[in-house]
């Protein structure tokens, strides 16, 4: 696949030759976006490096270096000003043919890996017949949109959802059962024959037993016992209670995969705590063979403490006092079956940042005890919390936990208000029907927006009116910036315009060339979103690219441009805008409607 060099390193180049030919060090060179846009459009700082260096006014420096750069194809303006800058301005023709080529080049003339890697992402992490909750929405949003950036920047990327299957929830529901409905042949321990195919539950009473059984174990520690007593016999195998969870599963995760395609993420594994189960035993001998785990109060533990620690690092736990796995345990197995099965070169896992220090633990642990490779990479991104305008994690008005699909209904029905509003200004009819499809898209990216243009472990206020704003840093800014970019090619063809025939003409005002020159950072933007797994990156770039497409729209008159070849230049640009926009919300995990 053919690649660009990112604009920055190529402008660069040409101003460490500049550097070497008045005699000086080409490392100087760098080039920089500048920090005065009022006065250029790059920088380069080095003159001013140079000076110590070379025992010379940094000021000299920078004009001999402009005088080598007076003929330059790359810099139309080069002004070395005090007390040492070089202030730089890009020749159009240089800009358009890159942007030219960009529109030719597969992913924006994004860099593929010579060697890909193979990353495990997981994410999402919900817990089996408890119902889904905005705690899980960040990691399930983030997840999704590393994934797709990860992908496309073109590793080998497998999702894992990895549920939280195996815990004493199981236990809690099965003895509720047990108290409901004893004559169920589940609780028959002589019973030999098939279990019923159906489950003796639907989702809805699910979602009520948990919940019952979790207030009464906390009330009534004779239940509890029993609870964690199931879940154990669970665990250990019994058949009865092995049928229930099955139940369990079958009919949770029917409804976990609706709730998480509503939000239009997708896991290549639906793995869990359960799937390692049979692994541990194995694994706990090792460790104890191998010399690092030992019996300490009656648990089984692995230091994990450094030399280096400033802050307490309790030993990782293996297994309980009773003999009990726990979710280090699990996560441990998972690592150790993941290397098995696909070598992994980095494990990626996002959840809620108040779980940094079992990871720190899980993670020390599995390098100590050999379970992954010196070199595999092991990350953890800690998310932070979606609060309330209370500053407190997000609640329902009476001050209950959320549900993921209330959230979502909350936003759609806020949604579906804006278009009408939006419809009445216009004065157009709203088709209901439309308009519920299109306050779906467009409440998702105000959703997947909102939470990704912050930087994954801030927390950050889930503010209704602010996130499905029309206006400022926004999703549905975003969408509609794609929509009036659409509409206008879409008139430009119908006044008999080919968009296939638009070549980018050099820009003729400061707005186009602004526009042009954010879409030129377009490359180095999605390459950095992936290294640094900043999904937020994107966020601020296409929000940048928005204002200055609309910067230039609101300037320019596009389609009543007498100037054919002018007139196509522009649509060239709005349509590489558009393919770019589109592009990164994509990497962002939403899509654009076709109208707003
Ligand atoms: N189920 C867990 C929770 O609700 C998240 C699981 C994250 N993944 C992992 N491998 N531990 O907090």
């Amino acid at each position: 696949m053919k690649s660009m060099q990112k604009l920055l390193d190529q402008i660069s180049e040409e101003m460490q030759k500049a550097f070497e030919a008045a005699g000086y060090d080409g490392e100087l060179g760098k080039v920089t976006l500048s920090n005065r846009p009022d006065l250029c459009e790059y920088q380069c700082n080095g003159a001013m490096a140079g000076a110590k260096k070379y025992h010379k006014a940094p000021l000299m420096i920078a004009q001999e270096v402009a005088e080598k750069l007076a003929d330059s194809e790359v810099f139309g303006e080069v002004s070395a000003v005090a007390p040492g800058f070089l202030n730089l301005k890009l020749k159009e023709g240089f800009v358009t043919a890159y942007l030219n080529e960009m529109r030719e080049t597969e992913k924006f003339g994004l860099t593929m890996p010579v060697n890909p890697e193979t990353i495990i992402i997981d994410y999402g992490g919900a817990n089996v017949a408890k119902p889904l909750h905005v705690g899980h929405l960040r990691p399930a949003i983030i997840g999704e949109s590393i994934k797709r950036i990860c992908r496309y920047a073109g590793h080998d990327v497998i999702g894992d959802v990895h549920l939280g299957d195996w815990g004493l929830q199981m236990g809690l529901i099965i003895t509720e059962l047990k108290k409901r409905q004893p004559e169920l042949p589940y609780f028959d321990e002589a019973y030999e024959g098939e279990y019923p195919a159906e489950a003796p539950f639907t989702i809805s009473e699910l979602e009520e037993i948990y919940p019952t059984a979790s207030a009464k174990a906390k009330e009534d520690d004779a239940y509890k016992a029993e609870a964690l007593d199931a879940t154990h016999r669970l665990q250990d195998g019994e058949r009865g209670y092995r049928a229930i969870w099955k139940h369990i599963m079958a009919v949770s995760i029917v409804d976990l995969k609706k709730n998480y395609t509503n939000l239009d993420v997708d896991f290549d594994l639906w793995k869990g705590e359960s799937d390692v189960h049979d692994l541990i035993p194995g694994m706990v001998e090792r460790m104890k063979a191998d010399g690092f785990a030992y019996e300490s109060d009656g648990a089984l533990v692995v230091d994990v403490k450094e030399e280096s620690d400033s802050k307490e690092m309790p030993p990782c736990i293996i297994l309980k006092s009773d003999g009990a796995a726990l979710y280090s345990t699990t996560d441990l197995a998972t690592i150790m079956e993941r290397m098995e099965k696909y070598n992994p070169d980095k494990m990626i896992y996002v959840t809620d940042k108040r779980q940094s220090l079992h990871f720190e633990q899980v993670f020390r642990c599995a390098r100590k005890t050999g379970l992954v490779n010196d070199d595999t990479k092991l990350i953890h991104i800690g998310n932070g919390t979606m609060n309330g305008s209370d500053g407190k994690p997000f609640k329902t008005r009476e001050g209950g936990v959320m549900r993921l699909e209330n959230l979502i209904r909350e936003i759609n029905e806020e949604m579906i208000r804006k278009i009408h509003e939006n419809a009445g200004e216009k004065g157009y009819q709203v088709d209901e029907a439309q308009a519920a499809e299109t306050a779906r898209i467009v409440g998702l990216a105000a959703i997947k927006y909102g939470d990704l243009s912050n930087q994954a472990a801030k927390d950050y206020i889930f503010d209704m009116d602010r996130f499905t704003s029309f206006e400022g840093d926004t999703g549905p800014y975003i969408l509609y910036t794609i929509v009036r970019i659409k509409s206008i090619l879409a008139k430009y063809e119908e006044q008999g315009g080919k968009l296939t025939d638009a070549v980018i003409q050099e820009a003729t005002s400061v707005s186009e060339k602004s526009l042009m020159l954010e879409l030129t950072k377009c490359n180095a933007v999605l390459e950095a979103a992936c290294e640094e797994t900043a999904p937020h990156k994107i966020c601020a770039y296409i929000y940048d690219l928005a204002n200055a497409f609309n910067h230039f729209y609101h300037e320019t008159k596009i389609l009543t441009e007498e100037d054919e070849q002018k007139k196509a230049g522009w649509i060239a640009v709005l349509a590489l805008t558009q393919e770019v926009l589109e592009t990164c919300i994509d990497l962002l995990g939403f899509s654009a409607p076709e109208r707003m």
